[in-house]
């Protein structure tokens, strides 16, 4: 049913950092394990992530999703936080900021280190491998677990469990990814695509990435035992297309 095993490479598409309607040339590229090469290209890139994001070169988050995510998080008025693949921590310190306890976890030690280096304490050093395995202690009965663009991967319906687990009675989970229209251009159906940093300073990389349709989403959601309670487009008023897909979900009953 899925595109398994190889990579949909389209260039030009709405991309995880940025926003070009440029229309797309398609190419296909082998790729045997992408799960485990994506967090691989993330120790890749960590250095030229924390810059991108500590640059503010990425317009998109300074204009719509930064903010998107963080108005979601606040309207639950929530006490205690989870970012799950919270990269160097911005979303830690800008919840700090707002007197929210704020608990990060991410695979990537250079991320994990650069985001305590910044002054957020609890950052726990897990692959999503370890969350689904337990065998990594972050903590739990969180009010709130967040997810900023950081579900890139195609079997995360185990992940999204394990987080269920961790919330507490009343608690949320908080998504924010692209927004699988936009970044579809043109090939609306699940599979691997790949993210180049095009146009990006430093060395990256290129990292695959797992495209969902709204309905898949909806279909993981619900077998992680979580409802879908709300579903924002957030979106610049001068763009055409959503800048992302922003899901709360809660634990059914
Ligand atoms: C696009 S970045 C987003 C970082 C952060 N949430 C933000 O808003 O800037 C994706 C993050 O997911 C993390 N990640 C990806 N795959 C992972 C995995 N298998 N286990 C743990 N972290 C992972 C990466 O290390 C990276 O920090």
């Amino acid at each position: 049913m899925y595109l398994t095993n190889r990579v949909i490479v389209l260039r030009g598409q709405a991309s995880l950092l940025h926003y070009s309607v440029t229309q797309p040339t398609t190419s296909v590229t082998d790729m045997s394990d992408p799960e485990s090469c994506l967090l691989q290209s993330w120790h890749h890139n960590a250095r030229s992530w924390i810059e991108a994001i500590r640059s503010g070169s990425i317009e998109s988050r300074l204009q719509v999703t930064d903010q998107a995510i963080l108005l979601a998080v606040q309207s639950r008025q929530p006490e205690c936080v989870l970012d799950l693949g919270c990269g160097e921590g911005w979303l830690l310190r800008a919840l700090a900021e707002r007197g929210i306890d704020a608990v990060g976890v991410d695979g990537d030690a250079t991320l994990v280190e650069a985001a305590r280096a910044a002054g957020s304490s609890m950052v726990h050093l897990a692959s999503y491998e370890q969350l689904v395995e337990a065998t990594v202690d972050i903590g739990r009965d969180y009010d709130l677990i967040c997810a900023n663009f950081a579900l890139l991967h195609q079997d995360i319906i185990p992940l999204l469990a394990a987080m269920n687990a961790l919330l507490a009675p009343g608690g949320a989970l908080v998504i924010q990814t692209l927004h699988p229209w936009s970044a579809a251009a043109g090939d609306y159906q699940d599979g691997w695509r790949e993210e180049t940093f095009t146009g990006f300073k430093g060395h990256w990389q290129p990292m695959p990435w797992y495209l969902r349709t709204l309905s898949s989403w909806i279909r993981a959601l619900d077998m992680a035992g979580l409802r879908l309670t709300d579903l924002q487009e957030p979106q610049h008023p001068q763009r055409p297309v959503p800048q992302s897909l922003l899901l709360v979900a809660e634990p059914r009953g």
